[in-house]
């Protein structure tokens, strides 16, 4: 079979990187999708990178052809902080790590972890109904909220010392990694620079925090119901293995690391997004009303709001958090006739495939109803991938929704959000896709 080769968008050079599609990574592939094709390539440096919204294409590569991609070579700085957790690890060892922790994520053990999500989620809203009236940034409200959420599922975590200290050095870690991976020279951690020595300390104070938690746990016989102990408790179904202390530091940080920016990017897009609409609030309100009556959702409340998860689904549509997944092909590759050189760069945009008309009838519009259950069945599945596809799918996918499901639930009966006229709010993709200015809005308890 001929092998083609995919359309070129102009004949860059490897000395001219390609500015474009550097300085708007979202828009760029919506933009050049209608006017080149599904998929394109151009190249950067030395390598190729193909620009993907083509579903069939998608599914080659995270679904039917997955073990021909390994993530991009930006994930190699995060193992600087993260180690070989889920996200930055590859191959037989991340494969037996997914075997283990998928399973610390079913239905059983989300229940347990709901209560805790419960119990942050009250304690924030007191806290709030103390800021009632001002303006407050809701990007980094979120930002804080999710992570004590994270914390207190992880390790039980009630110390706000403790919880403002993690968060910390996770922030800063992760500032630095991002800063890491998108300047071109990368000085190389042994050498003696203030950073570097910040950086190795603020590594060396969480270690010695997350040791000292696993081995108090292993010491005790009292288990109680969060992360920590399901991965300690854990075992390789194949093989019975659990995992060791190192393994288990490895997989708490990357949880915590891959789960709350994400879900707060996600929270905060939606209360902006709920508060520029009102018809959608609106009928937030009535479900909110008729099933929770001024009550935080009980687990057994949640199959029925079904209008607050179309709205969640629907932001995440807008503004997926995770706006794109990186690979790169290990060897040669042919995906739908086009060929692919060794080690080129896929860059799969979702935000591209989430607004292509093709799919949604009115694509850059809020409306929840994209989600009703017809409408999703006209639609092929990975037309909407806000949490990626294949194996290497998001673990905590069902623990997000649940999540953000309980935040949007509690925070909407509770308190009313404005939008302030003179902020500007604009999509900065970095890591994920946050308001560039954060996302300022009155609060004012209901
Ligand atoms: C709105 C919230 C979230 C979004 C949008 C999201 C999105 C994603 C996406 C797109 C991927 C796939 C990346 C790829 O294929 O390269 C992923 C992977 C992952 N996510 Fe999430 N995520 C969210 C929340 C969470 C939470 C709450 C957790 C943990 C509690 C989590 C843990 C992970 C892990 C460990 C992986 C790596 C899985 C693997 O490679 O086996 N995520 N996430």
């Amino acid at each position: 079979m001929t092998r083609k080769q995919a359309p070129r968008w102009h004949d860059t050079r490897w000395y001219r990187p390609p500015r474009e599609f550097l300085d708007d990574p979202l828009n760029f592939p919506l933009h050049k999708t209608q006017e080149i094709g599904e998929i394109f390539s151009f190249d950067f440096y030395l390598r190729r990178i193909f620009v993907i919204t083509d579903l069939e294409a998608i599914r080659h590569i995270l679904q039917a052809n997955h073990r021909s991609y390994r993530k991009s070579p930006a994930y190699g700085q995060l193992k600087l902080a993260l180690g070989e957790g889920l996200v930055t690890s590859e191959g037989v060892y991340w494969r037996r790590q997914r075997r283990i922790i998928q399973p610390v994520f079913r239905k059983s053990h989300l229940r347990a972890l709901y209560a805790l999500m419960q119990q942050e989620t009250q304690r924030y809203c007191t806290s709030l109904r103390y800021k009632s009236g001002q303006v407050l940034d809701l990007a980094q409200e979120m930002m804080g909220l999710t992570a004590s959420i994270a914390l207190r599922t992880l390790f039980s975590a009630q110390n706000p010392a403790d919880q403002a200290e993690m968060y910390r050095i996770m922030s800063e870690a992760q500032e630095w990694i991002m800063y890491r991976t998108t300047h071109p020279l990368i000085i190389p951690l042994a050498w003696l620079w203030p950073r570097h020595w910040h950086f190795r300390r603020d590594m060396q104070q969480m270690d010695q925090m997350v040791y000292s938690l696993i081995k108090a746990r292993r010491r005790s016989d009292h288990y109680p119901n969060d992360l920590l102990s399901m991965l300690l408790q854990a075992r390789d179904e194949a093989t019975g293995a659990q995992m060791s202390d190192r393994q288990i530091r490895d997989e708490v940080l990357t949880l915590f690391a891959a789960g709350h920016e994400t879900s707060a990017v996600a929270m905060s897009w939606t209360l902006w997004l709920l508060a520029r609409h009102p018809q959608v609030a609106a009928r937030l309100d009535e479900e909110l009303g008729r099933v929770l009556n001024g009550n935080m959702p009980k687990w057994e409340d949640l199959p029925r709001l079904q209008w607050t998860r179309q709205v969640i689904e629907e932001s995440m549509r807008l503004y997926p958090p995770a706006y794109a997944i990186g690979r790169q092909a290990v060897g040669e590759d042919c995906i739908c006739g086009f060929h692919v050189p060794r080690k080129s760069i896929m860059f799969i945009s979702i935000y591209a495939v989430h607004r292509h008309p093709r799919y949604y009838s009115h694509p850059s519009c809020f409306d929840p109803e994209h989600f009703a259950e017809a409408a999703v069945k006209t639609r092929p599945r990975l037309a909407y991938m806000p949490f990626g596809a294949g194996p290497r799918m998001c673990v905590g996918n069902h623990f997000a929704m649940l999540e953000m499901t309980l935040l949007l639930a509690t925070l909407w009966q509770y308190f009313r959000f404005e939008v302030v006229s003179d902020h500007p709010v604009v999509p900065h993709p970095l890591v994920t896709l946050k308001p560039k200015y954060g996302i300022r809005m009155r609060v004012q308890a209901r």
